[in-house]
């Protein structure tokens, strides 16, 4: 039987309002996006990941919507996204939505409506006056928020602008279920789902314990484990109820779960066979860029994940800060190799915007920060060209976020052989001719510095992260890329020898 669409997807993440500005407002937008499908298209993604494209205040820069029907002013129309579907389909790329159940804007209707006041979480305080239980918000802060004139305390996990659904109501998730049937008969392909591990809560709120040595960076500076309102099985309920929901499409919609938890053996409770198809794996991109450690997390998802779930990968997003600079520290051969890890990997994979060029994190200003979570720096515009505005805006237009150094870009990195960006695209293509990198996942002894692993299909991929050459013996085969790209084609008769930094995928016999 062929396999799904998404087993072995390239899935890339766009930042609207920072991949490309067609109005030059400072503000990218789905005109921008439309405009720019080549470049995906042409680097040969399968799917186009949206961060939310719903009106919102942006307390939460889109994570706080106010309407799951609508498009937000800022980025376009409805007729905008519908024209941005139509192109992309005509390039047989898919686009997911990015899904925000787990709370809503503090400015949706539903929040005051008195009829709904049972789809949030509302409680009396303790007698003493103090909130319901000790919870503590990602964002710092209480997880409670008194109203004076309803005498009771809302429930929200993030900023006090986003008050928690109650998923414990049956209403929430049939309104939910026809959220998710309104985008796929518009033709979405699927959603990207916020925060999907934490969308139950425990019903009797009982209070957290301590935050434990293992704790996310997020949860280690809250300083507190949150046991009772993050990462819940039951969570599992609701994925299973929506993958009903995508089962009765044809088009084989995809969930992709925001699984934000930091233990593979958590990961797991969301990995199942009728519930989300893809399951997000943090512990991979919070993995040191050391081949051991790199090797022992892919070793032990691999191991955990049962027959016939994919594993997907990804090391950047528009929260954690950039790969290239959390694991390569900027550096262009470390930052191929990375590719190279990623991207030969079973299983389907995630570029976030400007993985594909090396796009750094960027310092922004203290008077020019946007975000109360300081994640500003990694959703800086798009690097497309080396000018005023970056080809992001036009000229002379002050972005919404300062534009980093434009050295690594798009239109350079497309004209050279020897970039990042043309290394991506011909990864992907690998990944596309499925022979090579299809099937199984086998670690091989590596020497120290060392990660490397063979593909059932034939694929023998070798990582050199160390400052020292790195030797492999017994093989027997031809490099069909390597991060120096004038090993290309080269024959391996007994050893491959890697250069410091370097990684190559051979064909081995
Ligand atoms: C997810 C999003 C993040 C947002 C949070 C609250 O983690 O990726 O950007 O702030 O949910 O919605």
């Amino acid at each position: 039987m062929p396999g799904k669409w998404w087993e072995q997807a390239v899935i890339y993440q766009v930042y609207p309002r920072s991949w490309a500005d067609a109005n030059a407002d400072g503000v990218g937008d789905l005109p921008g996006i439309t405009s720019r499908l080549d470049h995906l298209e042409w680097l040969g993604v399968d799917a186009l990941w949206l961060s939310p494209t719903f009106p919102s205040p942006n307390a939460d820069w889109g994570y706080d919507v106010a309407d799951y029907d609508g498009v937000h002013p800022d980025l376009g129309t409805p007729a905008d996204l519908e024209r941005l579907l139509v192109e992309a389909r005509r390039r047989h790329i898919r686009v997911l939505l990015d899904l925000v159940p787990n709370h809503t804007s503090d400015a949706h209707a539903w929040f005051h409506d008195d009829g709904k006041r049972d789809w949030y979480v509302w409680r009396d305080g303790k007698p003493d006056g103090s909130p319901p239980n000790n919870w503590l918000a990602a964002f710092g802060g209480r997880c409670w928020t008194f109203v004076e004139e309803r005498g009771q305390w809302y429930l929200h996990n993030f900023l006090p602008q986003q008050p928690d659904l109650d998923w414990w109501n049956e209403d929430v998730r049939r309104e939910f279920d026809e959220i998710l049937r309104y985008w796929l008969d518009r033709g979405v392909a699927g959603f990207r789902i916020d925060v999907a591990h934490a969308l139950v809560k425990d019903e009797q709120l009982r209070d957290n314990p301590p935050a434990r040595p293992t704790e996310s960076p997020t949860w280690a500076r809250v300083g507190q484990w949150p046991k009772h309102n993050f990462g819940l099985p039951e969570a599992v309920d609701i994925h299973r109820r929506w993958r009903h929901v995508t089962d009765g499409y044809a088009s084989d919609p995809l969930l992709l779960g925001e699984t934000y938890v930091m233990e593979l053996d958590a990961l797991m409770q969301y990995v199942v066979p009728d519930g989300l198809h893809l399951s997000m794996n943090f512990p991979f991109l919070h993995t040191p860029f050391v081949a051991e450690e790199l090797a022992a997390t892919v070793a032990e998802t691999e191991r955990l994940y049962p027959d016939g779930a994919t594993p997907v990968w990804h090391a950047s997003s528009h929260d954690d800060v950039r790969f290239a600079t959390r694991w390569c520290a900027g550096d262009e051969p470390l930052t191929k190799c990375a590719l190279v890890g990623l991207l030969s990997l079973r299983g389907a994979a995630i570029l976030y915007q400007g993985d594909e060029i090396g796009m750094e994190a960027v310092e922004v200003p203290v008077e020019r920060r946007k975000d109360l979570a300081g994640r500003d720096p990694c959703r800086t515009p798009m690097v497309w060209r080396d000018e005023p505005g970056a080809g992001f805006t036009a000229p002379g237009v002050e972005p919404w976020l300062p534009i980093g150094k434009t050295d690594r870009n798009v239109a350079a990195q497309r004209e050279d052989p020897d970039s990042i960006l043309t290394l991506t695209r011909d990864l992907i293509q690998l990944r596309r001719h499925r022979g090579l990198l299809a099937g199984a996942y086998t670690a091989l002894d590596a020497p120290a510095g060392a990660w490397a692993f063979t593909r059932e299909g034939g694929a023998l991929v070798a990582l050199n992260l160390g400052d020292e050459p790195a030797r492999l013996d017994g093989v027997e085969g031809a490099i069909v890329l390597c991060t120096d790209r004038s090993r290309d084609g080269e024959v391996v008769a007994g050893a491959l020898e890697l250069g410091p930094r370097q990684a190559v995928v051979a064909s081995a016999a």
